[in-house]
């Protein structure tokens, strides 16, 4: 089974009510929230208090995505609201950059310089080394959410290795593997996360871990987001085991909203 959550970003947020009324109806499954700040992404976008009016106006499931730093100043926030998932950044507890790799980011990047930007390059002037994040800091945060029984997941951007999620798959309900550096809506899927996927497939079966949408049953779902279309690309995320597709673009400016999220779980 293959559930479509419809990003907001690409709604009319003069009418986010309507706007989520019009894909529930139109079949989608989850609304995913894009939470921004400015500093993880070069955007902002929206908070806490959004997401509990959508609360107010929705019965549907809240995927919000946080891609902010220091997620753990702002998790009661959003579980209050509402969130049904809080998913947070691997990048988010990269530990503090050493002086030559922040030289490196500021000649690639120019002077601002944000987590979500990075490309693979970035990592191999550091290194992809599972101890460049502060990960006690971020199974706290993982506790957090999950001592208020809300589903946690855990994202990872493009350039970001699927090595580094070995001690962290244990401990979420669902990977969110990014197809775009986050940021925007409407940018090209990079096929570099189909290999990912092969990757956390064969990470969850070492571990044990059953792929699935049961979080109650302990099974571990994989999340796709950014570029996300029908055709080609929905087809084979869902061939490699994804069984969460955003999309944003795609659903929000098509002509046909039923047909494409027919399209994009698979169904004709
Ligand atoms: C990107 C966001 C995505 C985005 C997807 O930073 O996390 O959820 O809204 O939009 P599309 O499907 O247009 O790429
Ligand atoms: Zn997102």
């Amino acid at each position: 089974m293959t559930l479509i959550a419809p990003s907001i970003l690409a709604a009319n947020f003069a009418n986010l009510g309507d706007e989520i009324a019009l894909v529930e109806k139109a079949g989608a499954d989850w609304i995913h929230v894009d939470v921004m700040d400015g500093t993880f992404v070069p955007n902002i976008t929206i908070g806490a208090p959004v997401v509990k009016a959508l609360r107010q106006s929705t019965r549907m499931f809240l995927d919000v995505h946080l891609m902010i730093v220091n997620p753990e100043n702002h998790l009661s926030d959003f579980i209050e609201a509402g969130a049904n998932l809080l998913t947070i950044h691997m990048e988010a507890y990269r530990l503090a950059p050493d002086k030559k790799f922040l030289q490196h980011q500021v000649q690639t990047h120019g002077e601002r310089y944000f987590w979500g930007n990075e490309v693979q390059e970035d990592w191999e002037a550091r290194g992809t080394s599972a101890e460049d994040y502060d990960l006690d800091k971020l199974f706290a945060c993982i506790e957090i959410v999950k001592e208020k029984n809300i589903a946690i997941g855990i994202s990872i951007n493009p350039a970001t290795p699927v090595a580094c999620l070995e001690k962290v798959l244990g401990k979420v309900d669902l990977v969110l593997l990014m197809s775009v550096n986050p940021g925007f809506g409407g940018q090209k899927f990079r096929p570099v996360v189909l290999e990912k996927i092969d990757q956390l497939v064969a990470m969850a079966k070492r571990q044990n871990r059953t792929i699935g949408l049961d979080f109650a049953q302990n099974e571990l779902a994989i999340e796709i987001d950014g570029g996300v279309n029908i055709g080609e690309i929905a087809d084979n995320l869902r061939a490699k085991g994804a069984n969460v597709l955003v999309a944003g673009s795609a659903i929000y400016q098509a002509k046909d909203i039923v047909g494409t999220i027919k399209l994009l779980r698979g169904e004709k």
